[in-house]
């Protein structure tokens, strides 16, 4: 792959984009005027030294995720470097106090991306705790030998608890989808209690542990911080009941994942659903992989066609108006 360069006009709107994005969003940068878009064109990651050369003087950057921006490339690019634009609500790889000092401007996409990560950890939810893909395995194994009481039984949401950990813009979409499968009571985690957005399901603020110990599913929506770092431990997986199910749709560093593994292999929880893990990619001989009770996806929250496109073009949006010095549409207050 190669960076694709733009038409020469004055540095002043030059931009590297990391990685291929939705059509959309690429638009709206090569529309703009005076608009100098850099990009490595590729679906696949830009390697660091391309994106320490790629970086160099440039005004403004849209990343990914998966682009670490740390001191380093903030050397590379130079003191001309105004915005980040990531095109994520996540931005814990962002180096944010080395970003603050040299006064960058960051955007990001919260929002836009709510509905389809909600949708998506309900989805992983129902299919760790009623072990889809491991049933659907069964029907082409040929292990379906025919309707048994006792076979591929698993646990449902009617009369359930469900913990949220970190009610905030997802975690709140989780819940609002998932009361109406007859969840009984709903209890969340956070920094503080949150009135307001807990009324809407009559959700209560307690302790981690409490969490831990009374949920019959506990589903992690928080932001990655070092406060949430780890948080989900063997201390936090030994008080979850045996019929309990994890899901984590938040960010793999959440959790850890030996104490997971040991957790799902003892039979300590019931089963787990992840979107994210880490690393990313999970190697394909992780030991997480191995379980039937583990259910595994490649971070994959956000990925609706209409999403992404719609996330791309407000991670355009944010890095132009970053770029021109106006209000950006979502920007990440430092
Ligand atoms: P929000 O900022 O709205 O919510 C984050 C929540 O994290 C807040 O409610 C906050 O609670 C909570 N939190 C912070 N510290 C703690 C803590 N110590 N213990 C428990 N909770 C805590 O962000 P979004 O809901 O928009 O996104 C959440 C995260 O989801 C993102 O940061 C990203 O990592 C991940 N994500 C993953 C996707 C995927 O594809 N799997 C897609 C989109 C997002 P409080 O306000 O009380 O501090
Ligand atoms: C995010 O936005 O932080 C997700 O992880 C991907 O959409």
């Amino acid at each position: 792959s190669r960076c694709v360069p733009g038409p020469p006009v004055a540095a002043a709107m030059s931009v590297f984009v990391t990685r291929r994005i939705p059509a959309e969003g690429l638009r709206v940068l090569s529309q703009a005027s005076g608009c100098r878009v850099q990009q490595w064109d590729s679906e696949e990651p830009v390697p660091r030294a391309e994106l320490l050369a790629g970086v160099a003087g440039t005004r403004g950057l849209l990343c990914l995720l998966s682009d670490r921006i740390d001191r380093e490339v903030l050397d590379a690019a130079g003191p001309g470097l105004k915005v980040i634009s990531t095109l994520s609500v996540g931005f814990d790889h962002l180096a944010l106090d080395e970003i603050k000092k040299r006064g960058i401007r960051v955007g990001y996409t919260p929002d836009v991306l709510t509905d389809a990560t909600a949708e998506l950890s309900v989805a992983l939810l129902l299919s760790a705790c009623r072990r889809l893909p491991e049933a659907a395995e069964q029907v082409k194994s040929g292990g379906w030998t025919t309707w048994k009481p006792l076979w591929m039984c698993g646990y449902g949401l009617s009369d359930s608890t469900v913990g949220i950990i970190g009610l905030g813009r997802i975690g709140q979409a989780v819940a609002r989808r998932l009361k109406p499968f007859g969840v009984r009571k709903f209890l969340y985690t956070g920094s503080g209690p949150k009135p307001e957005s807990a009324a809407e399901f009559g959700a209560e603020f307690v302790p981690l542990t409490r969490l831990a110990e009374e949920s019959d599913f506990v589903v992690v929506t928080c932001a990655l911080t070092p406060a949430t770092q780890g948080m989900c431990n063997k201390d936090f997986f030994g008080r979850m009941k045996k019929t309990s199910v994890f899901v984590n749709t938040s960010r793999g560093a959440v959790v850890n994942q030996e104490d997971l593994y040991d957790a799902l292999a003892s039979g300590q929880i019931a089963a787990a659903g992840l979107d994210v893990t880490t690393p990313e990619p999970l190697p394909t001989d992780h030991p997480l992989l191995s379980l039937k009770n583990c259910v595994v996806l490649p971070h994959i929250g956000s990925a609706t066609y209409a999403t992404r496109s719609t996330m791309a073009v407000l991670a355009a949006n944010n890095l132009l108006a970053g770029l021109r010095g106006e209000p950006m549409p979502h920007e990440l207050k430092l």
